[in-house]
């Protein structure tokens, strides 16, 4: 959501700066790959209110999760990461920690816990969980403690800011009614800060208490035997807490005065000295920062601190008035070239702050659906970094087609409707803007099946399931050879079947063409080609490769192209001999 996600928006403003990277003419040499588990795996996000209720209560759950192993299994991905399980008050489905140390009532136990995690190790599957650390629930006990008293050994837990002093220097939230970062509470007679919710105040990581209750936090769930972090809003954990002014009008400058701050990094390093240097764990920040440095820095493998980037300007591309495919190819480039010789990064079009892959980025049309979802799903499986796909996405699963208020969930969206309401806003303009973009478009439960509410819950589910789930669903695709969801399974294991496509050479071929996306990946005496048509009409590629000299190996069509003009929505990866 643009007003919402601002940060997401004002990323594309980075320049590219670090010329020295760019070594992607270098011939890479199969003994140089720094071969880790992390960049080759294929990671599968799950969103465990909307993925399967196992007890009819209307919410996903983990036992729901444990019975569709198998199916998780059989898709070919190898690690899971999963959105927060801890206990929460659920102000921000589960982004509002109230004990990092349990599971949140709605989806199950520790046992269950434990069951899931050893289910996922016996399919050769990888965890990865949510470390939800910027900011707490105001429900978390140090919160509670911390706004009892001005003198409480908590106060330093959180940023405070005492009324006497006057009112604090304006600071953005994205998720306020008020978009007012500091809410006043007059227990103590001090404001304290929340760059999202009220009820999620932000910690204080300048405070070296806090750091450590977070490393131990950590190691509780790395001594569980979990794989991994996604670090969420990390980039925003570091603060100037002497809260300077922001200069007029950039007070929502999301990236450049709010992300990657003070001494961001040298927490990272610490993390990694006290935690991630002694688990075999993968590391994963939310955001890049509003640098290329910033975001380099933050994954260089010899400064220690994190494993990949995920950064957002490629999923920020689409919006309801469409997107220019020359835009995005030069967002992907230049993100490949950041990382080309050092660090690492996520290759993502969906999550469960998105709306769906196919409403955003194809063509959701009955006529262009399937095959638009199959390109897509080639982009992201055949470009270089970490492929992240978001459950659901590989049915082709639609936005919901909400159009009134109530049929929403999403407290930021709920919230903005309000503060539209406040200042007149034009709300029939606001309820066409969410049904495009509001994330609760990318959060209706799974459809499992053609029966009632899509096989997820027998009682009534938490969002509505959307109405396709008749004709869009995985027991019918299971069927089908030639479904969306059988295509993912057979990309995934062409990936995974194709070291190539991890570690191999990026190029952009035909780079003016605004029709389709070209590209090479190449390793030693391996070429792969990749040709995407992102229209829904047919397309030449005119990519300099005599296409006699080419094999066709996989494609979204029946009869793949063989000689580069594309059907719409055409997939095809060739070997280039
Ligand atoms: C980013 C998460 O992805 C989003 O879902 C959440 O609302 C915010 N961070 C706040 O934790
Ligand atoms: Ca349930």
């Amino acid at each position: 959501m643009r007003k919402l996600f601002p940060y997401i928006i004002l990323i594309v403003f980075l320049k590219c700066s670090l010329v020295t990277l760019c070594y992607s003419q270098q011939v890479q040499n199969k003994d140089s790959l720094d071969r880790k588990w992390w960049k080759e795996a294929v990671v599968y996000q799950i969103y465990p209110r909307s993925f399967n209720d196992s007890n009819g209560d209307g919410i996903g759950d983990l036992q729901g999760i444990i019975s569709k192993l198998d199916y998780i299994k059989s898709l070919g991905v190898n690690v899971i990461w999963i959105n927060p399980i801890y206990g929460s008050p659920n102000d921000d489905n589960g982004y509002d920690v109230s004990d990092y140390r349990s599971i949140m009532k709605d989806f199950g136990t520790m046992e269950d816990f434990d069951l899931l995690l050893k289910g996922l190790h016996e399919r050769g599957i990888k965890l990865v969980m949510d470390l939800v650390v910027n900011h707490s629930s105001d429900e978390h006990e140090w919160f509670k403690q911390s706004r009892s008293s001005r003198t409480s050994p908590y106060r330093e837990y959180y940023h405070w800011w005492n009324a006497e002093q006057g009112k604090p220097p304006y600071r953005y939230s994205l998720f306020d009614v008020n978009h007012d970062a500091w809410r006043y509470d007059p227990l103590t007679n001090a404001y304290y800060l929340h760059y999202f919710s009220r009820k999620q105040p932000d910690l204080n990581w300048e405070n070296p208490k806090v750091r450590q209750e977070v490393y131990d936090i950590m190691k509780f769930w790395a001594d569980k035997g979990i794989d991994g972090y996604r670090l969420d809003a990390f980039q925003f954990a570091a603060k100037d807490t002497t809260f300077p002014a922001f200069p007029r009008g950039f007070e929502k400058n999301f990236n450049k005065y709010y992300g990657v701050q003070g001494n961001l990094h040298g927490y990272l390093q610490q993390m990694y000295k006290e935690v991630l240097s002694k688990y075999d764990v993968m590391s994963v920040a939310e955001g890049a920062g509003n640098t290329d440095e910033d975001a380099h820095n933050m994954v260089d493998a010899d400064r220690h601190e994190l494993n990949m980037a995920y950064a957002f300007d490629g999923v920020g591309i689409a919006t309801p008035e469409g997107y220019s495919l020359l835009h995005f190819k030069e967002v992907f480039t230049k993100w490949d070239s950041t990382f080309s010789k050092k660090g690492w990064l996520s290759i993502f079009l969906a999550n469960h702050d998105q709306a769906r892959l196919v409403s955003r980025f194809g063509n959701d049309s009955p006529e262009f659906r399937e095959v638009s979802s199959k390109m897509l799903t080639t982009f992201i499986m055949t470009m270089r970094g970490t492929p992240y796909y978001y459950n659901g996405d590989e049915l082709g699963m639609t936005n919901a087609g909400f159009t009134k208020i109530e049929d929403y969930r999403d407290m930021p969206t709920l919230n903005e409707y309000q503060h539209q309401k406040n200042i007149g806003g034009d709300l029939q303009k606001f309820l066409k803007r969410i049904a495009f973009e509001c994330r609760d478009n990318g959060r209706t439960p799974f459809q499992w099946s053609n029966t009632e509410n899509g096989g997820f819950t027998t009682g009534t589910p938490w969002l509505q399931v959307n109405k396709n789930y008749k004709t869009i669903n995985e027991a019918d695709e299971e069927k089908d050879p030639a479904s969306v969801l059988n295509y993912f399974r057979k990309i995934v294991k062409f990936r995974k079947d194709n070291l190539v496509l991890v570690y191999g050479k990026y190029a952009v071929l035909d780079k003016n063409n605004p029709d389709t996306y070209s590209y090479t990946r190449e390793l030693n005496s391996k070429k792969l080609l990749v040709l995407l048509n992102f229209t829904n009409k047919n397309a030449a590629t005119n990519t300099g490769i005599n296409m006699n000299n080419t094999t066709v190996l996989i494609g979204n069509y029946e009869h793949p192209s063989k000689d580069g003009i594309l059907k719409p929505y055409e997939a095809v990866i060739y070997q280039v001999n």
